[in-house]
């Protein structure tokens, strides 16, 4: 189950993942695509047959002298232009709700697959991954398949309408300025295995400059205190000076087949003029003719021009799709077998036996530990630092699970019903304490999603917490800062057992739930505890003894194991680690 390091990620080729791509979204949209493509046949029809208007426009205006054609030809371009210009607006506006529907879709499929990973998968990444690939991953996955769409639609029909053109007029011509074609598609080649290097490289780099742009802000009082500005701008600069450089590299690579296309659309041009311009010399051929293949020439020349760069930028953005799949097809580590029971609580008593866990291979940090907390009592765990304590309750949550030993709720395997009733069935008071952005209603609603405003108020006031809250401002309503910054230690705290007892579970954890809180405070809300463990299983862990003297058990968990267990008056009298403990404390 415990997975020390992100599996690498099968490398998916390029094809397959165009492939996918197509059938996961095109498929979803191929009415859409349908749509734009028709517009984009549209564009095409019209550019090329303003390119074959130009043989009358010659020969018609400038040879024949035919006034009345004039009008007539004027007429036509105007019609044409405006059609272009409509099929245009009609085919933009529906390739990018197409693009916006897709980076919606892959948005909430990345965010579905990450909820459903399990907490190692999370402390084993940073923060900024997440944040960078809901944005790269899904304007990437659009942005491919909108290039190909308007490659494959506007730029190649327009292309294949004008090389038509090129050869009604003349096909001996065609062949001559169509002979640098493969040249160009041979000169392309090489540079998009360099783009997606480069892309992958430029990716990289910006989420370490997402990680130091987020530690910085989160960090900076340590920032500001320790003075450790120089430090990190220097981090920064050079974060920044690589996807910088990655980017203008690319920019490179993706501007080398202009110069490339630029020098061929001359020899194309020269040749024609040369075999074309030979021909109406010697009379085999109209002024039109020529002319119009010349424009139809030019004109192909921007769609070609185009053509060749798209696979580079294919390249780059794929690599975005990669990691896209690369994550959808990792496992949802907290997917169970359905139809798995609800956890059902009649007393609520939690028993570990012989329980053996290690969050890295090797570094065992808990040997065996057993212990019972009987039902509706208060059992306390206590111990040195690094002992395992809060470990134990990362266990009855099933954010890790044990490699050996069995732990139980009223007799049932915690592993054999679903984690999400389990979960229901017990209220959490983590060490470290998490509030959300929001308002410090919304923070104790939490609990119970739901909750009326009276429900809510009645579980702040049992935690303490009313007074504090009712004296801000906006009382209920005030805003509490990212992770609840805005708040003190204490009040923090205090929003969370709120939060907790608002949950109303059966099983109540609390993880130094009070450490943050003056001994006045303190005491009060120990009442409000003791009120609320009567009626529920309580475990509780807590470093100032004091807190938990009348537990009906207590625990001390040193080194993974429990090594001493009984009442404070026991455990006193036993004269072992618990006494030392507490001589330390009390003097
Ligand atoms: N996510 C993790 N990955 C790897 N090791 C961890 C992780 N969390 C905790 N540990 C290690 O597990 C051991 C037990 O940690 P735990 O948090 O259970 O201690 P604790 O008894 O709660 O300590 P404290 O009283 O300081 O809160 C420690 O050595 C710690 O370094
Ligand atoms: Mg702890």
């Amino acid at each position: 189950m415990t997975e020390a390091s992100p599996r690498p990620a099968p490398q998916l080729e390029s094809r397959a993942l165009l492939t996918r791509l197509v059938a996961d979204q095109g498929r979803a949209h191929w009415k859409g695509y349908l749509l734009a493509f028709a517009f984009m046949a549209v564009i095409a029809a019209t550019t090329s047959l303003s390119a074959y208007l130009m043989r009358d426009v010659i020969n018609e205006v400038f040879i024949a002298r035919n006034s009345q054609a004039i009008w007539m030809l004027s007429g036509a371009v105007v019609v044409l232009y405006t059609v272009k210009g409509f099929a245009t607006y009609g085919q933009q506006i529906t390739l990018t709700r197409i693009a916006n529907a897709i980076v919606g879709s892959v948005q909430r499929r990345l965010y579905g697959h990450m909820l459903a990973m399990d907490v190692p998968f999370f402390t084993e990444r940073h923060t900024s991954e997440f944040v960078g690939r809901l944005s790269f991953v899904a304007t990437s996955s659009a942005q491919v398949l909108n290039a190909l769409i308007t490659v494959a639609g506007r730029d190649f029909l327009s292309l294949l309408g004008l090389l038509i053109v090129m050869i009604v007029q003349d096909p001996m011509l065609s062949i001559v300025g169509g002979i640098v074609m493969p040249l160009a598609v041979w000169g392309v080649q090489g540079l998009v295995k360099r783009a997606k290097k480069i892309m992958r490289t430029e990716f990289a780099g910006g989420m370490a400059v997402l990680e130091t742009m987020q530690e910085t802000v989160r960090g900076i009082r340590v920032v500001k205190a320790f003075g450790l500005e120089e430090l990190f701008r220097t981090r920064m600069e050079g974060q920044i000076a690589s996807v910088q450089a990655a980017a203008d590299k690319r920019a490179r690579v993706g501007a080398r087949s202009v110069p490339l296309m630029e020098t061929l659309g001359g020899f194309a041009v020269a040749g024609v003029i040369l075999y074309g311009g030979w021909r109406v010399v010697s009379n085999d051929a109209t002024p039109g003719t020529f002319f119009s293949f010349i424009t139809a020439l030019l004109l192909a020349y921007e769609p070609a021009k185009r053509l060749a760069r798209v696979h580079v930028e294919l390249a780059a953005n794929l690599v975005g799709v990669g990691l896209l799949y690369e994550f959808l097809g990792q496992p949802a580590r907290e997917a169970e077998p359905a139809g798995l029971p609800d956890l059902a609580v009649t007393g609520g008593r939690v028993e570990f036996a012989d329980v053996r866990f290690a969050y890295r291979d090797g570094e065992d940090v808990l040997n065996g530990l057993s212990f019972v907390a009987e039902a509706g009592k208060t059992t306390a765990l206590v111990g040195p630092s690094g002992g395992g304590k809060s470990t134990v309750f990362a266990l009855l949550l099933r954010f890790w699970d044990a490699r050996s030993g069995a732990i139980t709720v009223d007799g049932t395997p915690i592993t054999a019903v679903s984690r999400r009733s389990l979960r229901s069935k017990i209220g959490l008071v983590s060490q470290d304490v998490f509030l959300f952005a929001g308002t410090v209603a919304e923070n104790i609603a939490l609990g119970r999603p739901g909750a009326s405003p009276a429900e809510i108020e009645a579980a702040a006031r049992a935690a303490h917490a009313h007074d504090f809250i009712v004296s801000f401002r906006d009382g209920y309503h005030s805003q509490v800062g990212e992770n609840g910054l805005q708040l003190s230690g204490g009040q923090r705290q205090r929003i969370a057992i709120a939060r907790a007892i608002l949950e109303d579970a059966p099983i109540l954890l609390l993880d130094e739930a009070t450490a943050a809180l003056d001994t006045e405070s303190e005491r009060a809300i120990q009442e409000a505890l003791a009120v609320l463990a009567e009626t529920r299983t309580t475990l509780v862990i807590a470093h100032r003894l004091q807190t938990i003297q009348r537990a009906d058990r207590i625990c001390v968990v040193e080194g993974g194991r429990v090594v001493e267990e009984g009442r404070h008056e026991e455990l006193l009298a036993a004269h072992g680690r618990y006494a030392r403990l507490h001589e330390f404390q009390f003097g």
